[in-house]
This record gives structure tokens, C-alpha cells and sequence, in this order.
């Protein structure tokens, strides 16, 4: 099994400094330095790495929307998204742990191809122990001259999910209440305090100091055609060995599923979620699907931030449904009203079935919700509410119309 940022997990003291450049940490940067920053990008563009933070957009293609020191004269950031607050996903907080140098490295090197001076690390604010961790990492690195030309600071978020999406992110950093910007202007045009910013993932990150190390070409070649080297998932629910698994880009679902153990005691599978809570799900015949972000999109659903959970015969699509509804109407920042009223009325309507209490009528009627919502809001929270039920009701239709049969 092919592994890039797991590979030295077992090394007892990774997160300090002296193992970590033991096992050959700053090189990448201390290669990406001696490159110019438009080689660096255009290395990076080479490997095919895209953002693992959810959304997939080429890394490389996204630094090179910041503009030119001439066209924006004044400071521009990095911040790195360690808010890792999507349902299913821990993958972040694992990579952080035992290898925050990993994450300091990327995040120079980012800054050194956007001629950043200064990077943020945005951390969800329950990670405690992620924040010590990286708090001694950044002081070691200090120490150790890596933070002369750029300096770093770690912040925290409290509590909500959408911070993690960056534009809700970078008003949550200006001290402000966590409301999506629609964009255009992308943050690395107008990001943090109006400057150009480059938002990327923890896990985004953490690679590029191997893409530096071995090269564009070595990357894009271990992983699929469009999606280059490898992804981490977080494997939960009914597996035998849930865990945090590290496998190429474009791995087949049966071989993950295999290597956490298959589906919890013998028993069936009735779907995977294939890249945390937001994502709708996989079913038994999507099992040679290749989940790398083209082809997961093919198979009607997104690879998201690798959150995997899977679920045996006995979950009800309608309870499932129902507990990812709830937790979006929670998370649901109020700004546009078809996510503000429609996610409460999806899971009010989930409610009443689960309670035994549904009419033939709440199928239509949640169908027409969904429609109304996604496509008509500023940010994909909003556009998954809407998506979510849709998709276990067309996925699990019997789950539904025997719900709906007890009113
Ligand atoms: C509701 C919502 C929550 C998100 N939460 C996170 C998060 O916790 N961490 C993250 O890296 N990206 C998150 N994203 C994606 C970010 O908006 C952004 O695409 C990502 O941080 C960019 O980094 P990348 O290009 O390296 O993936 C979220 C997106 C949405 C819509």
C-alpha cells in the first residue's frame, strides 16, 4: 500500500523536530526555496494534487489566481484549514498529531509560492490537544530559522461547522460571525482583511513538501488520471477496523472496505457515505467505483474530505437522513432563508416519520423542499441540505414509504 504522509506513523517521536528532519523533513521546502515561485506552482500543477479539504480544486491552478505582487502591491496570507468539523472525517487531526512539521513545512512552501509572509492555522477549537501539539511544532520550527521569512499563528475556531468553509472561515478570523461571502472575488483575490489568501487543507498541505522532495511527475503518477497521489480516509460505523487508512487516488471501495475489516459482523452492507456526513451515499453495486474525485463524481456523489462511514442492512435510510438533516438545521448559519427555513422543515417532516407519524404526502413534500433549497443558496451547506434526503429517498425508497405508509 502506497503511503505519503502516514508512512512514518509508527516512529514514536514524529512530532518533534529532531525525528522529523531525521527522516528527511524540510527538504521540500528547503527545495522548494531554491526554485522560483512560479517553478513551484507549476510543479505542484504537475502532480495533479487537489484540495483535500472537500471541494477538490487543483492546488497549483488555485495559487495561480493570486495576483501578482505588481497587480496587488501589500501582504498576502496563507491559512491552513484545520477546522475538520464534517461529520465522519479525523483524518486532519491524526495528520496534525503525530506530524504537525508536515503541515509547517506545506504551509511555507505555500507561502512561498504566493509570496505570503505571514500563514495562519485555523484550529476546530475542540482539538485541544492539536493546538499544544502544533503550538510546540511552530516554536521548535522558530528556533530552528525555518520562520525567518515567514511567520506563523495559530487560531482557534469555536465551535461551528461552517467556519470550515474558508470564506466563513476568514470572517470568523476578522472576529466577525461566520457568514459565507459569495464569490466571486475567490479569497485568493480578496481574502483575509481584503487581501489575497490561499485557504488549503491540512492534508493538502502535508503533501507538498513530497511533491517538492520527488517531483510533480512521481505524484500525479501514483494516483488516479485527474486526482494525483494518495488520500486519507477516516473510516467509521459498522467496519470491523474503523481507523485512519492512507491508499492511492482511485482505490477501489471494496479494497478500503477490505482493509478496515468489511462490513461489522458478517453482516450486510447497505451503503458507504464516501467522504463524510455531507456526501450522498454509495451503494453494494458502487463497489468498484474508484474513489478518487472524478470518479466518485461519476458515480453521483463527491469524495468530499474522505470521511467514510459505513452502514450495514439493519440502519434505516430514513433515520440516517434524519440525523444529518438535524445536524445541518443546527449548523445552518441563518444567512439564506431556503437553508435557514428548509432545513428545519426537512427535519421536522424526517421527525414525523421516524415517529410513526408520516403521510404518503411528506414524500412529495420533502421532495419539493430539496428542490427549492439547493442551487438557490450562497454556500454548499446549503446546497447538501437539500441534497441529503433526496438522495437516501431515491437510494432507499421502500426505507421511506413504509415510514410514510404509518401516519
Ligand atoms: C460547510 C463546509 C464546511 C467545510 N469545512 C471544511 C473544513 O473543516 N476543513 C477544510 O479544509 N475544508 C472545509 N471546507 C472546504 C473549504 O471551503 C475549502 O474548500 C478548503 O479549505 C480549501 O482547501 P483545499 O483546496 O486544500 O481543499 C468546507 C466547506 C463547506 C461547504
Amino acid at each position: 500500500m502506497t503511503k505519503i504522509l502516514t508512512k512514518h506513523f509508527d516512529e514514536p517521536k514524529l512530532h518533534e523536530l529532531e525525528t522529523y528532519r531525521r527522516l528527511g523533513g524540510y527538504q521540500g521546502l528547503e527545495k522548494a526555496l531554491s526554485m522560483s515561485r512560479k517553478d513551484v506552482t507549476e510543479e505542484v500543477k504537475k502532480s495533479n494534487l487537489r484540495g483535500l479539504g472537500g471541494a477538490g480544486f487543483p492546488t497549483g491552478g488555485k495559487w495561480e489566481t493570486v495576483p501578482p505582487e505588481e497587480k496587488s502591491p501589500g501582504p498576502r496570507y496563507v491559512v491552513v484549514n484545520c477546522d475538520e468539523s464534517e461529520p465522519g472525517c479525523f483524518k486532519d487531526r491524526v495528520l496534525v498529531a503525530r506530524a504537525p512539521h508536515q503541515v509547517i513545512e506545506g504551509a511555507l512552501i505555500v507561502a512561498h509560492a504566493i509570496d505570503a509572509h505571514d500563514a495562519f492555522i485555523f484550529v476546530r477549537g475542540e482539538y485541544q490537544n492539536q493546538y499544544d501539539i502544533l503550538e510546540d511544532a511552530i516554536r521548535e520550527a522558530e528556533s530552528a530559522g525555518y520562520l525567518k521569512r515567514c511567520g506563523m499563528k495559530l487560531m482557534r475556531g469555536a465551535g461551528a461547522y461552517i467556519s470550515g468553509l474558508d470564506t466563513a472561515l476568514l470572517e470568523t478570523m476578522e472576529g466577525k460571525k461566520a457568514w459565507p461571502r459569495q464569490p466571486p472575488p475567490f479569497p485568493t483575490v480578496v481574502g483575509l482583511m481584503g487581501r489575497p489568501t490561499a485557504v488549503n487543507n491540512v492534508e493538502t498541505v502535508s503533501m507538498l513538501p513530497h511533491i517538492m522532495v520527488n517531483g510533480g511527475d512521481w505524484f500525479a503518477k501514483i494516483g488516479a488520471p485527474k486526482s494525483g497521489g494518495t488520500v486519507v480516509f477516516s473510516i467509521s460505523g459498522h467496519v470491523e477496523k474503523p481507523g485512519v487508512y492512507e491508499f492511492p487516488m482511485g482505490v477501489k471501495l471494496r479494497e478500503v472496505l477490505a482493509a478496515a475489516g468489511g462490513v461489522k459482523g458478517g453482516r450486510k452492507l447497505k451503503c458507504v457515505i464516501p467522504g463524510g456526513a455531507s456526501m450522498p451515499p454509495l451503494v453494494e453495486k458502487d463497489l468498484d467505483v474508484a474513489l478518487d474525485f472524478d470518479g466518485v463524481r461519476a458515480a453521483g456523489t463527491f469524495l468530499g474530505a474522505g470521511g467514510m462511514i459505513v452502514l450495514d442492512e439493519t440502519a434505516d435510510a430514513v433515520a440516517v437522513a434524519h440525523n444529518i438533516e438535524r445536524f445541518l438545521a443546527h449548523e445552518s448559519c441563518g444567512q439564506c432563508t431556503p437553508c435557514r427555513e428548509g432545513s428545519a422543515w426537512t427535519e421536522r417532516i424526517l421527525g414525523r416519520l421516524l415517529d410513526g407519524k408520516g403521510t404518503p404526502d411528506d414524500l412529495p413534500n420533502i421532495q419539493r423542499v430539496g428542490e427549492n433549497i439547493t442551487g438557490k443558496v450562497i454556500c454548499a451547506l446549503g446546497d447538501t441540505v437539500g441534497v441529503i434526503t433526496r438522495a437516501y429517498l431515491a437510494k432507499f425508497p421502500e426505507d421511506f414509504k413504509k415510514r410514510a405508509a404509518n401516519g
